[in-house]
């Protein structure tokens, strides 16, 4: 059983979703691919898929596969320069493909076909003088008459940091400085590693927000962010919290939707214990983002309507039940269960009685079921959580304390 709100390939495997964009007419997804296989492989290419509402994609041919020495086609973001689709992707070669080079390609105006321009990298490498063991994923952006671009990258292999540049011309980049780094000691507020992956800065609700994924003693953890002030060159947080709440968010990456809104898409990884199949990796609804405090909230983007359902029956393939509970409440699905806990602040999802995912609680929780996908956001709690479950859509809706209001998609 395939979601139907979530993308996933039609074969082999994805993680990070990437570049996109609403232009021609469609939004475009672009995202880490390998084609020949259902694990994750250093020649990964850049997949492509278009939609019309950022919920039901259709899978075009592989926009970028490695060529010309590269071992790999690591993640990157796109741009519109005065319409024209401009790619930046992180060159990987041999040695070294943790330090990687941040390479261009550009499009054709349907954004299907794509060459390198320059052939050489733009970026090829971080300042020597920094001690830079990690350097990958650029994101561009555009900033007055100029661009700007953050790189990921891990000072010394002890402070996770993202370091900026900037273009004129999206050619020749000046490297500007070290936009924010924090050692991977600290703690206060979340834990932010020892390398940031897919740093992404943006303003939102008169702040500015440093999106990243925290990667620490050669694992994938979770996606954090900080929350303070900008001011060209330096970022520098009042605080820092997790937006990713369980085993499967990672590598979320922001873009505007055709009405100007900040919205997010992350991947959902695969369950360590998962059986391999023929395709593994999935992206997460698209999620529009607000600022309440420093509370990054994540609301279902507006095209997500679907037909009000009873709370009681089969919920189907694809829905979200939105659980209002201030005392203790569990909402039941075959072998899936929510269960809010007010006593010790946690919402938790299990399946079979095994826990999959904690959050913090609150009041109000939405639970968005997708074949075997599950994504959680709490009231008052920062992001978004997810975890994977056995699809059942036959199994009737049980309810314990709260009330539900359900949505049939
Ligand atoms: C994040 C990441 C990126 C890298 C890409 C490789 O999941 O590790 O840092 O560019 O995946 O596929």
């Amino acid at each position: 059983m395939r979601p139907l709100l979530h993308f996933t390939p039609r074969t082999g495997w994805i993680n990070d979703p990437h570049g996109v964009v609403h232009a021609d007419g469609r939004y475009h997804l672009f995202f880490q691919h390998n084609p020949a296989g259902s694990v994750w492989a250093e020649a990964i290419h850049w997949g492509h898929a278009v939609s019309d509402d950022l919920l039901t994609w259709e899978e075009l041919p592989v926009a970028l596969s490695p060529d010309g020495g590269e071992a790999g086609c690591w993640s990157g973001s796109l741009v519109l320069d005065g319409g024209e689709p401009v790619l930046f992707y992180t060159r990987v070669r041999q040695p070294d493909w943790a330090v990687g080079q941040v390479a261009v390609a550009r499009g054709s105006k349907d954004l299907e076909t794509w060459r390198r321009e320059p052939v050489d990298a733009v970026v090829p490498g971080p300042p020597p003088e920094l001690g830079v063991t990690a350097f990958r994923d650029p994101a561009v952006w555009r900033a007055g008459d100029g661009w700007r671009m953050l790189v990921g990258a891990s000072l010394a292999g002890v402070d996770g940091a993202a370091l900026q540049y900037s273009s004129d011309d999206l050619l020749g980049w000046r490297f500007d400085g070290v936009v924010a780094q924090r050692p991977t000691t600290a703690r206060e507020g979340t834990r932010t590693g020892a390398m940031w992956e897919c740093p992404h800065l943006f303003e939102l609700d008169g702040s500015w927000v440093l999106l990243f994924s925290v990667w620490a003693d050669e694992t994938l953890h979770h996606v954090a962010y900080g929350v303070g002030d900008y001011d060209g060159v330096a970022f520098t947080a009042r605080s820092w919290h997790r937006f990713g709440h369980g085993e499967q968010m990672y590598a979320t990456t922001t873009f505007l939707d055709a009405d100007g809104r900040r919205c997010v898409l992350s991947w959902l990884r695969e369950h360590a214990d998962a059986a391999p199949g023929d395709r593994a990796g999935a992206h997460s609804l698209p999620w529009v983002l607000r600022l309440d405090g420093d509370t990054l909230v994540a609301t279902p983007h507006p095209n997500l309507c679907g037909e009000p359902a009873p709370p009681a029956g089969a919920l189907g393939p694809a829905a979200q039940v939105v659980l209002a509970a201030d005392g203790p409440a569990t909402v039941t699905r075959g072998a899936l269960t929510l269960t809010t806990d007010p006593a010790a602040g946690t919402v938790t999802v299990a399946e079979g009685g095994a826990p999959r995912l904690t959050m913090p609680w609150g009041p109000r929780v939405r639970l968005i079921v997708d074949a075997d996908i599950v994504e959680v956001a709490v009231d008052g709690v920062a992001g978004v959580g997810s975890t994977r479950c056995a699809p059942e859509p036959d199994a009737p809706l049980a309810v314990e304390g709260g009330t539900v209001a359900v949505t049939r998609y």
